[in-house]
Parts: C-alpha cells; structure tokens; sequence
C-alpha cells in the first residue's frame, strides 16, 4: 500500500484508537467499545494493529479461553506484519489493510482498530479510515498541565498526524473524522470531580478540533478483568469472576457506560442496554 493511497470509505463506520504514548488505555478502552456495541446487537470486527504486544489479541484469546457461549464476540483480525492482516479463526489473510476494510466492512455494521503508540505510513493511512478517532490521555503522566497536554497531544507530532489523516479523509469522500479526546487513567479524586473540565484542554480542543470526553479511573479491576478477557460491560458474577461483583465492578460500569455515551457512536440514543451487573446487596458493597 503506498502512503498516497486514497482511504476507500468503508460501509461500516470505522473506530480506530491513536496516541503517540504507550500504555494511555487504548486496547482497554478499544475493548470495552467493540463489547459495549455487540451488547447493542451490532456486528463488530476488531483490528489489532499492534504486532509487537498485541494486547486487544491477548485480551480475545483470554476471552475465547473463558469459554462462555454468553460472552458475545467480534471478528477478529491481527496484524501478521507490515500491512498483512489474518482472521485467525477462519485462516483468511488479507494482504492490505484496505482489502480487510473493504471486505469486513461490507458485512460488518463497526470495525473498532487498536493502533500501536508509534507513527508509520500504516498507521498514518489507518486514521484517515476514522469515522471517530478516539486518542486517550493518560493523566498519571501529568494530569491536567497544559505541558501534559502538549507532550500528549500537540508536541508530540500526533497533532499533525490526525490534521494529515483529516485533510486525506476529506480529499477521498468529503468526510470529516469525529476526533475525541479522552481524559484517561484518572486519580480516584479526579473520577469523583468527573464534570470538572480542564481550561487547557479545552482551549487545545477547540485550536486542534477535537471534542473532550472524562474516560476511566485507575482503578485495578480493569486489569483483573483484562486477564479473563471480560469487560465491564459483561455479565459479572461468581460464576464469570470467580467472585462476587463489587462496588469497584459498578464504578468501573457507570464510567465506561458514561464514556460511550460521550462518544456518540452510530447507536441511537436509548439503545444501549442497561448495566448488566444484577443489583448489589448491601453485603457486597461492604466488600470494595
Ligand atoms: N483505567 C485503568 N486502570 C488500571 N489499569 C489500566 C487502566 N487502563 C488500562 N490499564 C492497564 O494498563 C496497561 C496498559 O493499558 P492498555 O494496554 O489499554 O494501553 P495502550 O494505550 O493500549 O498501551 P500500548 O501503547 O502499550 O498499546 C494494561 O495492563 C491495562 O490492563
Ligand atoms: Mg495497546
């Protein structure tokens, strides 16, 4: 695939997961959509385009290996190298990035594509496929300093790279790529200050064009969850946990709930499904 290819507009809408620093929450973020839109009925396809951790692969296998038929699943393709794509499962290869998303796209309603933290010609041509482009900020780094917000997002060349991936988007079909930005990884006290809105942030957002959006705390049940391949928006009980649910489980549930609703992706409003933990008792609450 050469650089100068134009982006052929898929007909499924396209959600790929870009920033140029590792570990901001891309592959949990990318994982808790693709889940949360299969909850809607959607037909997901999920790329992974990180050839060297693979996380979003690691996350399906760990799905896969839990084995339940009521842990919905997406189609999954993982990067073989260079811009050679496979569905493991059914051991079809594509040889373009463009062919998957072509054909994938032609039978699927979403295709959500992990992206590593790095910048090649691929993952350049990759976000110009965006119909939403969503880029998380990991606010352990600096929190909310403006200089936090340039290292993420304008200084670290990530900026010119979505303007690029716009104007190419734009030159092939007249589209515009719906960028959000996610305050990721916050502290406990900046989760409960969740409506609180950063001035920094929001003066790049309307410099650069990208809308702003509270993402997920840290909170240590996304990485409990990641290792038996579940999401938040899974059934979780005893039996998918291995223990009951707790008060941890449900704020991690509101906050996801309430990042995909700010992202405005192509489900009506009122159609996502209601949280899936059953109610908790008072016992289970005492147990956080
Ligand atoms: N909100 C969170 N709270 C606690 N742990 C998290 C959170 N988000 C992600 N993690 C954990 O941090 C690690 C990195 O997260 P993730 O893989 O989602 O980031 P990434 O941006 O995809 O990283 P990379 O740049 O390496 O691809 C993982 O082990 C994940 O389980
Ligand atoms: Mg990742």
């Amino acid at each position: 695939m050469s650089v100068e290819s134009s982006p052929q507009p898929a007909s499924a809408h396209v959600i790929v997961l870009g920033s140029h620093k590792d570990g901001a929450g891309k592959s949990t973020i990318a994982m808790h959509v693709a889940v949360a839109l299969l909850n809607c009925g959607q037909r997901v396809a999920t790329i992974d385009l990180d050839a060297q951790r693979r996380t979003l692969t690691q996350y399906i296998v760990h799905r896969r290996a839990a084995g339940s038929s009521e842990l919905r699943r997406t189609t999954h393709l993982v990067s073989t190298g260079g811009s050679r794509l496979l569905v493991e499962e059914e051991g079809i290869e594509f040889f373009s990035i463009v062919d998957a998303v072509a054909s994938i796209g032609a039978t699927h309603d979403v295709i959500v594509v992990d992206t590593p933290a790095s910048d090649s010609d691929l993952i350049r041509f990759v976000h110009s496929l965006a119909d939403t482009l969503i880029t998380p900020l990991d606010h352990r780094l600096n929190g909310d300093t403006a200089g936090a917000h340039d290292a993420q997002v304008t200084g670290s060349r990530y900026a010119e790279l979505v303007r690029g991936a716009r104007q190419r988007r734009n030159r092939a079909d007249s589209k515009s790529i719906d960028w959000v930005v996610v305050r990721n990884r916050l502290s406990a006290a900046e989760a409960r200050d969740a409506g609180a809105s950063s001035k920094g942030l929001n003066e790049l957002a309307g410099r650069l064009g990208f809308r702003c959006v509270e993402g997920l705390a840290e909170r240590a049940v996304y990485g409990e969850l990641f290792a038996r391949g579940l999401t938040v928006l899974d059934r979780l009980d005893q039996a998918t946990l291995g223990v009951p649910p707790n008060l941890a489980h449900v704020t991690a549930q509101r906050e996801v709930a309430s990042l995909i609703t700010g992202l405005a992706l192509p489900v009506g409003p009122g159609q996502w499904p209601s949280p899936p933990i059953a109610p908790l008792g008072e016992h289970d609450l005492l147990k956080t």
